[in-house]
């Protein structure tokens, strides 16, 4: 594979909104904002390398050979629920993007995810295809994700996240080197109940506001 397998995400601006947001007195309004701007600058970096080619237009002045966006929409895939919290950020820098769901729990017995939603969009094999979900962990949700996603035809995969665990990591890059892995920060490690260490505690329940 040439592409790089992790990018991390190091703009000063992801930095210092990243370091808000993992503060555990940061209100869950105040969460969603920094969420929501956060996600306009990792969607600028995710989405670096789309394709251009060039359409003729006519400014005030004279007709030129302008760069636009090549081929299909990209598609947006949230894996829910916290992912909605990245895409609804991303969408308002890419309004015209497809956008599916992909919904996982973790079964109690096996720990293995299980769906139950999907919904995606059409011609995926044509799309850049970005997966959301702000924290990569153990990568069970991630991988099952993407198993799907090329199920449906999806070649041209990314997935972004907010923070990522080195074990998360590595479990993406074993069943998807494929994939390349945009995150804001590489933590240390995952504790005994999967959480991500120092992390910022479960993302769901910040933006939501539940417990
Ligand atoms: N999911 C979360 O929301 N937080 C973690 O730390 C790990 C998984």
């Amino acid at each position: 594979m040439n592409k790089q397998h992790l990018t991390i995400i190091n703009h000063p601006l992801v930095q210092h909104k990243l370091t808000i947001m993992r503060k555990k007195e940061v209100s869950t309004a105040g969460f969603r904002r920094l969420l929501r701007e956060i996600s306009l600058l990792l969607a600028y970096e995710v989405t670096r390398e789309l394709e251009l080619t060039t359409t003729t237009i006519e400014t005030p002045i004279c007709e030129m050979q302008a760069p636009t966006l090549e081929g299909k929409k990209l598609a947006l895939i949230s894996i829910l629920r916290a992912g909605n919290g990245l895409l609804d950020g991303i969408l308002e820098l890419i309004p015209g993007a497809r956008v599916g769901f992909v919904g996982l729990y973790r079964d109690p017995e096996t720990l293995q995810p299980v769906e139950y939603y999907c919904k995606v969009p059409n011609a995926l094999d044509a799309r850049m295809t970005i997966v959301v979900d702000p924290m990569l962990a153990t990568g069970n949700s991630s991988v099952a994700a993407i198993d799907k996603l090329k199920e449906h035809g999806a070649k041209n995969l990314r997935f972004l996240c907010l923070l990522a665990a080195p074990e998360g990591v590595e479990r993406m890059r074993q069943a998807h080197p494929d994939v390349p892995v945009f995150t804001a920060a590489l933590d240390e490690r995952l504790d005994d109940h999967g959480y991500i260490v120092p992390g910022l505690g479960d993302a769901g329940d910040r933006m939501f506001g539940t417990k």
